[in-house]
Parts: structure tokens; sequence; C-alpha cells
């Protein structure tokens, strides 16, 4: 049986991938510190009920703690995701992206290397999750490859990009089996209001301003949480140790089409008849904002099959999700989750 470790498995794509994980035979054993927003929402956490589902509250940084957790639980699988990941809160705060992102990658790293240098693991794999936007903004039509530069924009993705060195210095000078993966923007149920979908969904539901930072053109690609979980998994299973895999979609859409997309739905759903599009706001823009981010994923799919999720479809569910789950976010409200960030 499979023993799945995941690190950061409150959070958005760690709950998704519990979730996709535990429809097959395993053990998950979820560590996490419980952050601003988790430390609410993981009361929520949909694998609770599950008796092959373990919880347990812990920071990465605590090196000894993590330690004596791997070598107790034994996992033939790590999924690293605990991490802070909203580039506003980095502008306003990078200390803890610092700690959390690099140090606490590397407080990983040597716990696993302490595990792997005890036990003869033939199959273990360290998956480390980490994110497009350590290439930077990507100009004109072009796209980034797994072997592109990292062009870092903000505090979070140049912690991101320096967590991925770490891992790679320790597959290249420890021999540690990690592979790294490469999202675009995810989106769907669970997702941090603090970030664009969820929190213009949740605004627009309220009827409150929503903000689109700048012109509303600059560009991302878009993949629906559950396709994002699925790829991850089949990486873990048939990825090849020592590489690095790009995923997204062909969904590229700037922020003022996205916006739009969510109040065409709105407009259809609801039942008010009200013109959701006229509460689009344009504001300060985001300081270091990246215009655009595009990568090639071709290498993903020569090797795995594809599964197609319609966009509208993915995000008419998460649209109903956040009007049917107030309970999972309410708490977060009263937190000032939905006020502006990442000014300076
Ligand atoms: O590309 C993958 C990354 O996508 C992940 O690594 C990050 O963890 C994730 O937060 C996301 O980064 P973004 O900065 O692209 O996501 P965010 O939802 O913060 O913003 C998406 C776009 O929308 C971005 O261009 C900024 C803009 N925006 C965001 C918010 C919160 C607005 O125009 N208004 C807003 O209120």
């Amino acid at each position: 049986m499979q023993r799945i470790l995941i690190t950061g498995g409150s959070g958005f794509i760690g709950t998704n991938l519990i979730q996709s994980l535990l429809k097959n035979k395993c053990i998950v054993l979820n560590i996490d510190k419980l952050d601003h927003t988790s430390k609410f929402t993981n009361l929520f956490h949909p694998s609770n009920d599950k008796n092959n589902y373990i919880f347990k509250k812990l920071d990465i940084l605590e090196t000894k703690k993590l330690s004596s957790l791997i070598n107790n639980f034994k996992p033939n699988l790590i999924f690293h995701l605990a991490a802070e990941s909203h580039v506003d809160n980095s502008i306003n705060n990078p200390k803890v992206f610092i700690e959390s992102n690099i140090v606490g990658t590397f407080s990983l790293l040597e716990s696993v290397r302490g595990y792997l240098s005890k036990n003869n693991l033939k199959n273990f794999r360290l998956i480390n999750i980490s994110t497009d936007e350590v290439y930077g903004s990507i100009v004109g039509k072009k796209k980034a490859f797994e072997n592109s530069f990292y062009n870092p924009s903000s505090p979070y993705s140049a912690s991101k990009a320096s967590s991925v060195h770490l891992c790679n210095a320790w597959v290249k000078t420890f021999d540690l089996p990690i592979i790294n993966t490469f999202s675009a923007n995810n989106f769907g149920p669970y997702q941090s209001p603090e970030k664009l979908i969820p929190k213009i969904i949740i605004n627009a539901i309220n009827k409150n301003d929503l903000e689109i930072y700048g012109d509303g053109k600059n560009i991302r690609n878009w993949i629906f949480v559950k396709d994002n979980a699925e790829k991850l998994i089949s990486i873990s299973k048939r990825g090849t140790l020592g590489e690095n895999y790009n995923i997204g979609t062909n969904i590229y859409k700037n922020n003022l089409e996205i916006v739009t997309d969510i109040c065409n739905i709105l407009n259809l759903i609801q039942k008010d008849k009200f013109n959701y599009n006229t509460l689009i706001k344009f504001v300060k823009d985001r300081p270091g904002h990246d215009l655009r981010y595009a990568i090639n994923t071709e290498k993903y799919e020569l090797i795995f099959k594809k599964k197609v999720y319609d966009f509208q479809k993915s995000l008419k569910q998460t649209i109903l999700w956040y009007k049917n789950n107030y309970r999972w976010y309410q708490k977060l409200l009263n937190n000032n989750i939905l006020s502006r960030k990442g000014l300076i």
C-alpha cells in the first residue's frame, strides 16, 4: 500500500490532491502548520472523516519533529506543497516567504536525506510542486520550456525558484529522487478568497466592487485544480526522476476576460436580474506585476494521456461551489481576507 506524505495538504491544491489520492488504495498523512487561512478552513477538510487520512499540525521548519514524523510514518511518496503562495502577501511581508518556501524546503530535503540514508527504499520519490511564475513574464507569443532560465519578479516567485534550485542541488549532490513540477494558475473549490477567481466570485455575490489591477490585460494560463491534481499523480507514478514538468492548459485569458466570464455566468445563474459586469472597477496596479505567463506543456502531454476539462464548465462549477459553501470561508471574511494587499 502506498504511504503518501503531503506537506501543506490543508491548502487549496493539497486539499484537492488528497481528495483525488484517496480515491485509490493508500494512506495519506497531511502535515500542515495551518496558516492564516487554513486554520479556519481545515475544519471542513473533505478528508477529515476518512479512515486512511491522518492530519498532523506541524511547521516544516521544525526539522527535528519533521524528521521523526517522516521516520515513523515511512512514506514511499512525498508531495511537497507547503508554501506561502500569494504574490500580494509576499510584497507586504517577504520574510515569511523566504522562511517557509526556501528554509522550509531545505528542512524537508535534509529530513528526507536522513530518512533515505537509514532505509533502503527503491521506489521512493519526492514531488516538489512549483509554479510557472519562476519563469517570469513571457513576452510576445513565446512560451517557457522546462529548461528556460528563471526570471522571477516577486518575492513569492523568487522564493519558489530558490526552492527548485535547492531540490536540484540535492538531486545532483545527494542523489535524492526528486521531480519538480511547474503549474499554471489553478482555480476551483477550496481556493483561498485572496486569489483572483474566488475573490471576484465572493465579491460579486455580495455586490461589492470587482477590483482589477491595472488595465486588466495581464494574461494567465488557467487550469482546473482537479486536472492539476490528476497530472501531479500521473507524474508521481511515471515521471522521470530528476526531471522537471510544466503543467498547464491551452486556456490563456487576461484578467478582464476572466472577470467578465464570471460576471456572465452569474448574470445567467443568479435570479436577481442584476448585471454583474457593472461592478467591475480598475484599481492601482500590483508592483512588479507580470504581464504574461505562458508555458510549453508538450513534455507532459507526450508521455501522459491528456484528459481535457472544459474551462467554462469548470468555472461554473467553481462559482456554484462558492455559492454553496459559505460555511467554508465565512470566518476568513471576518479576517479582512478580501481587502487590498500588496501596495507599497
Ligand atoms: O501562475 C501560478 C501562480 O498563480 C501560483 O504560483 C500562485 O500561487 C497563485 O497565487 C497565482 O499567482 P497570480 O499572481 O497569477 O494569482 P492571483 O490570483 O493573485 O492573481 C491573478 C491575476 O489577477 C494577476 O494578474 C493579478 C490579478 N488580480 C488579482 C487579485 C487578487 C486582480 O486584478 N485583482 C485582484 O483582486
